[in-house]
């Protein structure tokens, strides 16, 4: 064979190749065409082989033609396979109908606990309260010490919980937002520190080991228990409606002398008796009273000069009878069906 023929044959072998690579790599319809038009447009790499088959010798020409046919076909067909494969994997913007309608996107709802804590706050903040924050892992010395209780005081153990390393704990309540308060700021003071609580309790429909408190604190020149319960008492007005009545009971906290606990009229009998208060016509509420001066001494605040009041109230009870739900656990559940409700 002619020298001239053997190089023409090597060159349709580089072209072969030159091809199975640029057409692995092709993955677009704008990427086929430049393909095609390198190898099969008139100025492309065939048609220039095939201008050079006149110079070959008349007795090869047939084989090299052939060689030179076969190869077009293959570039031909290759091509065709790329385009239905290109076709049939639809890119996201060839398949994207923009006369259908959207998916609806579904919007989630405040938690009813944060629907009431959001209250809570609203109506003492409307009464010059500040919104404090503190910590839900405490030490001994903020969660029981400098509120009064004593490592050794029988009111501990009302209050157990979860313990960690290095003396801390779950703050089992938010009254040690009061001390952390005061601490920070000299009076007057006037402040609600809504929170996460801690418990070790078994669950049941009244309770949990986590739950939600708010903590309120007054201190002031000559602030008196009938401030307290001015203010709880316009602050059940404004949650319930404006018929609910306030009544305290002596009651006992190690960090307030007096402590009283307080009872909001029943809003779903009006005092009446009926279920919900167990017919005593009265919805217990929580705690509250006036800061005993031994707190005062934790956070160097003269009590011959300053007087306060503390208060605090569960935000699931709130939730609860606002709500009528009869069982805490299920505030804790996800479950969207109880949530949607909200
Ligand atoms: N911390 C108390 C508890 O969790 C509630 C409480 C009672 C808070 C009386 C107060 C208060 O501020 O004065 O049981």
């Amino acid at each position: 064979m002619a020298q001239q023929s053997k190089n023409i044959l090597s060159e349709i072998q580089g072209v072969e190749s030159e091809f199975e690579k640029e057409v692995a790599a092709i993955d677009s319809v704008t990427k086929l065409e430049t393909v095609r038009i390198v190898f099969l447009s008139k100025k492309g790499k065939l048609q220039s082989l095939f201008s050079h088959l006149g110079a070959l010798d008349p007795q090869e020409r047939p084989l090299v033609g052939a060689e030179l046919n076969r190869l077009k076909n293959r570039i031909q067909e290759d091509l065709l396979e790329k385009k239905s494969a290109l076709g049939s994997a639809k890119s996201p913007v060839d398949s994207f109908d923009p006369t259908l309608p959207g998916k609806t996107p579904s919007f989630g709802t405040i938690h009813p606990l944060m629907q009431v804590l959001g209250e809570i706050e609203n109506i003492f903040m409307g009464m010059g309260f500040r919104v404090e924050e503190g910590p839900e892992i405490e030490t001994e010395f903020y969660n029981f010490e400098a509120l009064n209780i004593p490592e050794d005081h029988p009111s501990r153990d009302m209050q157990d919980t979860f313990y960690l390393p290095d003396n801390y704990l779950l703050r089992t309540h938010t009254s040690p937002v009061q001390i952390r308060t005061m601490q920070k700021q000299r009076p007057p003071v006037r402040m609600i520190a809504p929170g996460r609580c801690f418990r070790r309790d078994t669950p049941d429909a009244t309770h949990s080991p986590t739950f939600h408190q708010v903590e309120g604190l007054c201190v002031d020149k000559g602030v008196s228990f009938a401030d307290l319960k001015g203010v709880i008492m316009a602050f059940a007005r404004k949650l319930f409606d404006a018929e609910v009545k306030v009544r305290f009971r002596p009651g006992f906290f190690p960090f307030t002398e007096p402590s009283a606990e307080y009872d909001f009229s029943c809003i779903f009998c009006s005092g009446q008796g009926c279920r919900v208060c167990k017919n005593t016509g009265w919805l217990e509420i929580s705690g509250a009273g006036m800061v005993d001066p031994a707190v005062f001494g934790f956070v160097d605040y003269d009590p011959a000069i300053y007087t306060g009041y503390a208060f605090g109230m569960g935000v699931e009870r709130i939730a609860m009878l606002k709500y009528q739900v009869h069982d805490i656990r299920i505030f804790y559940e996800n479950d969207l069906r109880f949530l949607r409700q909200f």
